[in-house]
């Protein structure tokens, strides 16, 4: 039997208060058609020009009407082109326009009041009316209708609140907009959005905020990623283009092979962290994009670099600085605070190893202006020792349960690190149990070093489950048009980081099998002592647990448990809540007592310091 001495009042080093965290970028539809909560697809007609993706012509009765992208009229020097409508033959019954099937549809609910707008101009003030309207794809019923009185010559942003009675909970519906009478309408920008986390405009879906606030992240990584680095450097995330009035912002394309519309904008990204209380860990780019292109240190990086400070002045800055004051008129006088930039994403890759010069360059002109910043490097440099460096691990379970002791010998003098992305890829669209084992596995391992890993974070986060919605498989939290769900991970890292601790106390294991995995931590605030067991074995495991100091535990405590069957039992957006943590008390605490793991299971004993 496997015996576990724990040295009670013993800590032997902090744990990270930041451990545990999020990494996000677009892919998988993690913002457009996921989080941000935007229900009109492609509503800048700029996804693909010629076969305009998730709009359609709508010529209803006797109506004669056709569409076309306009590439010379649009309502911002962002927006050049528009969506042409000409109507020949319109009525009042028989109306023609335009129709968007959303992102696998339109969530409808049940007395739901949804914002739309969108910009448009007439070739006649004639043209009467632009109906807005949600209709039920079945059935061709309005679930909720508005109209906009009338247009003009010239651009101009219209609003209408639909609001919807005693309808069906449905994603099979779309949105069309139509007009009455002949004449020529251009419109842009057309956008409909739900109730929102925190009721912000422009804002995120409420179910996947709270699946993630149920998280208790530190921090979010973004905005990726090869998100950031784009596969060329034209296509890089620039995060000027990205903030502002959404008609300002001219979107862009992104290595997942689709169009983003940068509705989740460099200050959505801040106020996202301000609602779950995050810290930003901010991802500058730094002369790298994936298909082998680099900027050469030296004066060719310059502009890029100059570029990483302004956007450091627009989350730190005050309302005095440039920067700032941008900050403050687009509605956030509040400086936002920073610990951590890091210089690039996975430059690993750039096989012109240039990314000394580049990460030398940025740290010397960062660590001048803010010299408090701690800033990552992407892979390990020789010209300068960086402050952290982040390291990526996507692996089997088994891999993982062979490099649990990974960091044990890691120097301590050296950089911290930061796990900026890691997962145990197994399972499609979302982990399978036996992934969690690995994660889990993993993660007593990150806590046990969480004296030099300062930050770890899952990649990817989340994933759409709609066809077409998912380019990297094994994602953290899948979701459709209506609803989501957390996977057996997404469970995993949810019992660690709201078990945390801030000491990791002194331990001992002595056999067990090879898939027996612990740590041991304790909250010295609260008085909690928090031991984590793993077992991946497919044969239920006894542990005798002896607690020196014991009389410094109560003798009750509590047990959460997430277990499966096997370990390709999971959750999925069908059966969303098969594999759940259950929480039951612990009666049989003392100085030695068994504690029986069954096969496949995690366990979470915590115990009550007196
Ligand atoms: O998480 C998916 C991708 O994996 C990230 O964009 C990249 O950094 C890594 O290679």
């Amino acid at each position: 039997m496997a015996v576990l001495d724990i040295q009670v009042q013993k800590p032997v080093a902090k744990v990270s208060p930041t451990l545990y965290g999020l990494m996000t970028e677009e892919i998988n539809y993690s913002y457009d058609g996921g989080l941000y909560a935007e229900m009109v697809r492609n509503r800048t007609f700029q996804d693909s020009h010629w076969d305009l993706p998730a709009w359609s012509l709508v010529e209803n009765g006797n109506s004669v009407a056709s569409v076309e992208v306009d590439q010379s009229a649009g309502p911002s020097t962002a927006l050049p082109l528009s969506l042409k409508l000409t109507v020949k033959t319109a009525d009042t019954n028989d109306q023609a326009g335009i129709k968007n099937s959303g992102f696998w549809g339109f969530a409808v609910r049940p007395a739901t009041t949804y914002h739309g707008s969108f910009y448009a101009k007439a070739d006649n003030a004639s043209i009467g009316p632009v109906t807005v309207s949600l209709l039920d794809d079945n059935t061709g019923a309005a679930v909720a209708t508005a109209a906009v009185p009338s247009l003009t010559a010239d651009w101009q942003r219209y609003t209408v609140t639909l609001k919807t009675g005693r309808v069906r909970t449905s994603a099979a519906n779309h949105l069309v907009l139509t007009v009455g009478r002949p004449g020529t309408v251009w419109f842009d920008l057309v956008s409909l959005f739900p109730p929102t986390y925190k009721d912000r405009p422009n804002g995120n879906r409420i179910d996947l905020m709270e699946k993630l606030a149920a998280m208790k992240p530190a921090f979010l990584r973004f905005p990726g990623g090869n998100y950031l680095e784009g596969d060329h450097i034209p296509e890089r995330y620039q995060w000027k283009k990205t903030i502002g009035p959404l008609v300002d912002r001219p979107t862009h394309p992104s290595p997942w092979h689709y169009h983003s519309s940068d509705g989740m904008g460099l200050l959505e990204f801040l106020e996202w962290c301000e609602d779950l209380r995050m810290q930003p860990v901010l991802a500058v780019y730094a002369g790298y994009s994936m298909m082998q292109e680099h900027v050469a240190p030296g004066p060719d990086l310059e502009p890029y670099v100059q570029d990483a400070l302004d956007e450091i002045e627009y989350v730190t800055g005050d309302t005095s600085t440039k920067w700032g004051a941008v900050r403050a008129r687009d509605g956030h006088p509040e400086p936002f605070r920073l610990t951590f930039v890091e210089i690039g994403n996975e430059d690993f890759f750039d096989k012109s190893g240039s990314y000394d010069g580049r990460y030398a360059q940025f740290y010397a002109a960062i660590k001048k202006k803010y010299p408090q910043l701690q800033l990552i490097a992407t892979t390990p440099v020789k010209s300068i020792k960086p402050d952290v460096i982040d390291d990526h691990f996507y692996k089997r379970p088994e891999e993982f349960f062979d490099d649990t002791h990974h960091y044990d010998n890691t120097d301590r003098t050296g950089p911290k690190i930061f796990v900026g992305e890691w997962a145990t890829r197994e399972g499609t669209p979302t982990p399978d149990f036996g992934a969690a084992l690995g994660d889990a596995a993993w993660m007593t391992g990150m806590e046990r070093n969480s004296d030099i890993i300062v930050m770890a974070s899952y990649a990817p986060l989340f994933v759409n489950v709609n066809p077409g919605g998912m380019q990297w498989e094994t994602d953290l939290i899948g979701y459709n048009t209506l609803a989501s769900y957390g996977s057996p991970s997404y469970y995993a890292q949810v019992m660690f980081s709201n078990h945390i601790g801030d000491e990791i106390v002194e331990s001992n294991l002595n056999g067990g099998g090879p898939r027996l995995f612990y740590s041991v931590t304790r909250n010295s605030a609260k008085g909690l002592l928090y031991l984590k067991l793993v077992n991946a074995s497919s044969i239920a495991q006894t542990i005798n647990i002896k607690l020196t100091r014991a009389g410094d535990v109560k003798t009750a405590g509590r047990l959460i448990s997430l277990s499966a069957k096997t370990p390709d039992e999971t959750n999925t957006i069908f059966e969303p809540a098969k594999i759940v943590p259950v929480q039951s008390p612990l009666t049989n605490i003392g100085p030695s007592f068994r504690h029986t793991l069954p096969p496949y299971s995690i366990h979470i004993l915590e115990m009550a310091l007196k």
